[in-house]
């Protein structure tokens, strides 16, 4: 009820026809009855018979005399329910929701058959924007958004990834293509049972034909990111230069099942045949913490995690491609931490990150770690990436997002933030980012508001 009252206090939208798709006990349909000037006609869709009934009893008691009221029981997202509703009721002018939450990856886990989600039906039905990743509540807004007249508003509470997961891209998109975003409120953690991170998605639709260049269904992370958006001019990315990859899942298998506990630690040796194999858990801020925390591979708890080179080269050549001077990063941190392996002796395990400078890019890796570790890269991936990670505090991106990061224009300074990265890693932490800034050129009220939000996150003592 405040989120509506609270959109109507800063918009105003002439309401006659509101929508709900999968209306519930109906509380969103009589929140707008009450909050309106009506009379409205309220419409709702919902799968549960018996909740249909109670939705269309309890509305028809509590709603204004002077409304109008048609529940329907079924499926919000079948589209002949859907035809229907658009013979009947034309378009409308504010579509609400908060639908079921349910990505694909849990469906076999928990719910396949138990819920009644169909999603080769969905799939069928909906083609153009099922991604293998597309949560249910993707399928809702995107319907929602369908019933839109021009003007129309939809607004819908979604899991937070909405705003940056693969799986929701094409529904951006459409989005983006035919309407606008007016607002985006953060919902208290607590808001539902389920353990989500949720939004309120605020959209106007502007138009019936796609009108706008359609992006390619760019993240909306910037509604909800905490650093300042950076204005950088145009720039080489990461990936002008370097070959970005965090592997594939059967390559993550082939290692897991060669990988080995080293017999006499510390002396590991590419020489002698062995390779340590650094996992997302070995990474941080310092040096990798292999030897010193024991992580789990393939079920086993090890301490010193090795693969033979004998073992390696029975792979794919694409592990063993990933055998020379590189970074690698963890993909789910507070800010981005690259490691150089100056020897490239070490095996990344996916999901950790490798970045390879090109032969021909004439960069060090000193270079690119100084600019992926800078403020800048961190919060140009808090606002590409925001809300998919696990935590609300932790970024996670993908390869490919690292190989989006922009990269300096002022080479001299580059250069110099590149001499001062290792000091960095000793705790001198100023000269670096004195230069990197430079190499950035980030306005200097920008720079300290950036700061702010990423000093914290670092969390080490620094000169
Ligand atoms: C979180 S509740 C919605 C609450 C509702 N918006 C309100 O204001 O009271 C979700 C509802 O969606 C219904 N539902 C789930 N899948 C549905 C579907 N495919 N079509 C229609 N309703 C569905 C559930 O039965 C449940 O009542």
């Amino acid at each position: 009820m405040r989120l509506i009252t609270g959109f109507f206090d800063e918009y105003t939208l002439d309401v006659h026809r509101v929508l709900d798709l999968a209306a519930g006990a109906g509380s969103l349909l009589l929140a707008a009855d009450r909050v309106l000037p009506g009379p409205l006609t309220l419409v709702g869709v919902e799968q549960d018979a018996m909740v249909a009934e109670c939705c269309r009893n309890d509305l028809a008691d509590r709603m204004h005399a002077s409304s109008d009221l048609a529940i329907f029981q079924g499926d919000g997202l079948d589209p002949e329910i859907n035809t229907r509703l658009s013979h009947q009721f034309d378009r409308f002018d504010l579509v609400v929701g908060n639908p079921p939450f349910l990505s694909p990856r849990l469906r076999s886990l928990r719910y396949e058959g138990s819920n009644g989600v169909e999603w080769s039906k969905l799939r069928h039905s909906y083609p153009d924007i099922t991604r293998a990743t597309t949560d249910l509540s993707a399928y809702f807004v995107a319907r929602a958004f369908g019933h839109l007249r021009v003007g129309g508003v939809c607004a819908m509470i979604v899991p937070i990834s909405f705003l940056s997961s693969d799986g929701a891209s094409q529904v951006r998109r459409v989005i983006e293509g035919q309407g606008e975003v007016l607002k985006v409120d953060r919902l208290p953690d607590d808001a539902f049972a389920a353990s989500v991170a949720t939004v309120c998605l605020w959209v106007r639709r502007s138009s019936e034909q796609t009108t706008r260049p359609n992006s390619d269904g760019m993240s909306w992370g910037s509604w909800i990111a905490e650093s300042p958006r950076l204005e950088l001019p145009p720039s080489l990315r990461v990936k002008d230069l370097a070959r970005v990859t965090a592997g594939f899942r059967d390559e993550f298998y082939q290692v897991a099942a060669q990988v080995e506990e080293a017999d006499n630690p510390p002396v590991v040796l590419a020489d002698q045949g062995w390779h340590r194999v650094l996992t997302v858990g070995h990474l941080g801020w310092r040096e990798p913490l292999w030897g010193h925390r024991p992580v789990r591979i393939g079920g086993r708890a090890l301490l010193h995690p090795v693969v033979s080179s004998a073992a390696l080269s029975s792979m794919k050549s694409a592990m063993r491609a990933l055998l020379i001077p590189k970074l690698v990063i963890a993909p789910q941190k507070r800010v981005v931490a690259p490691w150089i392996d100056y020897e490239g002796s070490v095996v990344p395990l996916t999901p950790v990150i490798s970045v390879l400078a090109a032969d021909s890019s004439g960069l060090s890796l000193s270079l690119l770690a100084a600019a992926l570790a800078s403020p800048v890269a961190a919060a140009f991936l808090e606002h590409r990436c925001a809300g998919t990670a696990l935590s609300a505090k932790a970024l996670k991106f993908s390869a490919r997002d690292v190989g989006e990061v922009p990269l300096p224009l002022n080479r001299e300074a580059w250069e110099r933030a590149g001499h001062l990265w290792p000091a960095w890693r000793a705790g001198r932490l100023w000269p670096y980012l004195d230069a990197i800034r430079d190499a950035y050129s980030v306005e200097t009220s920008v720079w300290s508001e950036l700061l702010d939000w990423w000093l914290p996150r670092i969390g080490q003592v620094v000169e």
